[in-house]
Order: structure tokens, then sequence, then C-alpha cells
């Protein structure tokens, strides 16, 4: 997770993952509450990454959460935003 920085003005999370002999416990949930207080503690109140669409792809653990796409597409990966 990067600080924001005038360009881009939104925490913005790349490269999430879980080891995968840790997947499943609700790790991946957990960090990302973190992630989303500490992006409290930055004062925004949206935090947005892409997903890989496809068979694997971690889009219902991110839709879960409250992730929607904004119908962006970047590099062939579906861009979503979560508001808090
Ligand atoms: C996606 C990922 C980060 C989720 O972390 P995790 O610790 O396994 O997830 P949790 O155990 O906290 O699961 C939270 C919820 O999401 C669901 N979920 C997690 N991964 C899922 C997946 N790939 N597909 C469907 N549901 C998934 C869980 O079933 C759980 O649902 P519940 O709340 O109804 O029980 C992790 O599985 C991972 O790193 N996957 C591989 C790498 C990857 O795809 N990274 C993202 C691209 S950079």
């Amino acid at each position: 997770m990067a600080e924001p920085a005038p360009i881009p003005p939104e925490p913005y999370l790349w490269r999430f993952l879980v080891d995968r002999r840790h997947q499943g416990r609700g790790i991946g949930a957990a960090a990302m509450a973190e992630l989303v207080k500490q992006c409290r503690r930055w004062g925004h109140d949206s935090l947005t990454l892409t997903w890989m669409p496809g068979p694997g792809s971690p889009e219902p653990f991110y839709r879960g959460l409250g992730f929607e796409p904004t119908e962006a597409v970047k590099d062939g990966e579906v861009e979503a935003r979560l508001r808090f």
C-alpha cells in the first residue's frame, strides 16, 4: 500500500495476497480491515484496486468486502473502489 501522493490522490492497493498455506482463515479480511483503518487515518474515504477477472479471480473476496467496479479496465484488470 502506498500513502497517497498528489498523483494519484486516492489510496491504491496492489499486490495484496495471503500465502497459499494460510488462505481461507480470515487473514485477508482482517488485513483489509486494517488497511481501511489506515486510509481513514490518512483522511480518505475510499480505496481502489484492480483484479484480474476469470477463474481463480479474487473478485468474490473483494465484492464480499463491498468493492464495486468503477467500469475502468487497466491493463486487462477490473478497477474497483470501496467507499467507507
Ligand atoms: C484473495 C485473498 C487475498 C483472500 O485472502 P484470504 O485470507 O484467503 O481471505 P479470507 O479468509 O479473509 O476470506 C474472506 C471471505 O472471502 C472469501 N474468499 C476469499 N478468497 C476468495 C476467492 N478467491 N474466491 C471466492 N471467495 C473468496 C472467503 O470465503 C470468505 O468468505 P466468508 O466471509 O463468506 O466466509 C487470498 O486468497 C489470496 O491471496 N489469493 C491469491 C492471490 C490473489 O488473487 N491476490 C490478488 C491479486 S494481486
